[in-house]
């Protein structure tokens, strides 16, 4: 059976909270219901949910109300889906700091890691973002929140406009309310589509139903009609449906009002000029089908709404920050599981095996150090690391490489070492070093930063020759040398 956790967090709206506890609730009701004439085996998938908190007493919502949790985070050993409901906003009208909530961000990203499902909730989609797990991913938000995200997380995707998105096991809800959309979506990529159709039926669907007695699965299809949100929408729908030669002038009439109001409104809603929003909603147009079609780009610039390529490409590198050809190489492959295999990620127990059995067979010692964690510590080691330095992996693991050095710390080598893992950059030096059993070798060390797709340093990888023998067969041959030109 799926687990759900239902995260309770201090400031969190009640209505988010205590809604995906009924509507989980009602849905798991439903669908037991549905199961109960026919074997277990047959029916629909079915979930059970839990409510937590980081210590496992009340949470204390935004308007002071207190919630009883049934457990702490710490005490969830697995689970299959965690959702973050939405937070009141700050006196500002913002999403709440996130970094209070550092180390629910931690537990987050483990649970992310090990193979869970997580949803975020119109502001508690900042939570995923202060978790790392937004970064490269495509996601969502109340809309009055957008360049907010965007700014407090830059590496998000973030997409205007999406009511609801999943990429790679990461659900963004927009909306205080989105707790329905996201609880439903969640129950159906747990528990499948049959299982969602029942919850929604149960949840949100119409209040008759239609003549032939089905349902089409809603998942919510609320839309505000209200105020700048409204206006924002339909501007994007006019600039959706509009051709090249649309202009700022020709929105502000399709609007209604005057090109100075729509200037205003646009800046007080997105902070855009007219301008730069025709060609943002537009190039959204070209990332959706550089992701979805084969068309060459010249067609595609076209189909966008662009006057010629040169302006497109122009404008898609200003807003993608890539070449429209690179951006669907890269789309293709953050869509395809497998070329996340190779793809370094923080925990170390995800390492693919099938890497660590290569590096294993290699005869130069393989370390990798998170620069993210204290003091940089060794959070990898191969074989032959633990073959020339003596020490065993349990010796190894979370201790800075430093301990090689004993006492010998006064090494020229050092001081350009230090200056390149500051500055970034790979280094090699030959480095003085003590085995276990106190023997010193020279270590030639070569030492590469290791980036993500987004350029965040994410681990140094070293390599470690043991070049002893070596050096003291040169030395003995500069040795001989030297004596040879002494005799002739
Ligand atoms: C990936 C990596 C591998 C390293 N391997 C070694 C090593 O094998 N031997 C060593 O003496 N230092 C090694 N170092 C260097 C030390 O960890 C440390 O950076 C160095 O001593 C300078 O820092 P410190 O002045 O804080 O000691 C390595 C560093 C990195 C980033």
């Amino acid at each position: 059976m799926q687990k759900i956790v239902i995260a309770g967090l201090d400031g969190c709206l009640g209505s988010a909270f205590l809604g995906l506890t009924d509507i989980l609730s009602l849905a798991r009701r439903a669908i037991s219901a549905a199961n109960a004439p026919v074997a277990a085996s047959s029916g629909v998938n079915e979930f059970c949910f839990v409510t937590a908190s980081p210590s496992g007493g009340p949470v204390v919502a935004a308007d002071g109300v207190r919630f009883e949790t049934e457990t702490s985070f710490e005490e969830i050993a697995s689970c299959d889906a965690i959702i973050v409901p939405s937070f009141a906003p700050d006196a500002n009208g913002k999403a709440p700091d996130m970094s209070i909530f550092a180390s629910t961000a931690a537990w987050l990203r483990r649970h992310h890691a090990r193979g869970a499902m997580i949803g975020g909730c119109g502001s508690g989609v900042f939570l995923l973002g202060e978790a790392g797990l937004l970064d490269g991913r495509r996601c969502t938000t109340s809309w009055w929140h957008h360049e907010d995200l965007r700014q407090r997380y830059p590496r998000a995707d973030v997409a205007r406009g999406a009511r609801i998105i999943e990429d790679r096991r990461v659900i963004t809800g927009a909306g205080p309310l989105s707790w329905i959309d996201v609880g439903l979506h969640m129950i159906r990529s747990l528990c499948g589509v049959e299982a969602a159709r029942i919850a929604a039926d149960f949840t949100v669907g119409e209040p008759t139903p239609p003549k032939n007695g089905t349902r089409a699965p809603t998942f919510g299809a609320i839309t505000s009609s209200t105020g700048v949100d409204a206006f924002l929408a339909e501007a994007e729908r006019v600039v959706r449906q509009s051709d090249a030669n649309f202009n700022s002038q020709n929105l502000a009439s399709a609007l209604s009002t005057s090109e100075r109001t729509l200037h205003r409104k646009l800046k007080q809603a997105c902070g855009e000029s007219p301008k730069t929003f025709i060609d943002r909603i537009r190039v959204e147009t070209a990332r959706m089908l550089l992701e979805t079609s084969a068309k060459p780009v010249k067609e595609l610039a076209a189909a966008a709404g662009f006057l010629d390529e040169a302006s497109f490409r122009r404008a898609f590198r200003r807003f993608a920050g890539m070449a429209p050809s690179a951006y669907r190489v890269w789309a293709r492959a953050k869509s395809q599981d497998k070329a996340q295999m190779f793809s370094l990620r923080k925990e170390s127990e995800i390492i693919p095996e099938i890497l660590t059995k290569i590096l294993d067979t290699c005869v130069n010692g393989v370390t990798l150090t998170d620069p993210d964690l204290e003091d940089s510590p060794i959070v990898y080691a191969n074989k032959q690391f633990q073959e020339i330095t003596g020490y065993a992996s349990n010796e190894i693991l979370g201790r800075n490489c430093r301990f090689l050095q004993g006492k010998d710390r006064d090494q020229e080598g050092l001081r350009r070492l230090r200056e390149a893992l500051k500055t970034r950059q790979p280094v090699e030096v030959t480095l003085r070093n003590y085995r276990k059993n106190g023997d010193v070798f020279q270590n030639k060390l070569n030492i590469t930063p290791l980036f993500d797709a987004e350029g965040r340093l994410i681990y140094f990888l070293g390599v470690q020759f043991d070049v002893t023998e070596q050096l003291r067969a040169e030395n003995e041959i500069g040795d001989l040398r030297a004596k040879l030109q002494s005799i002739g």
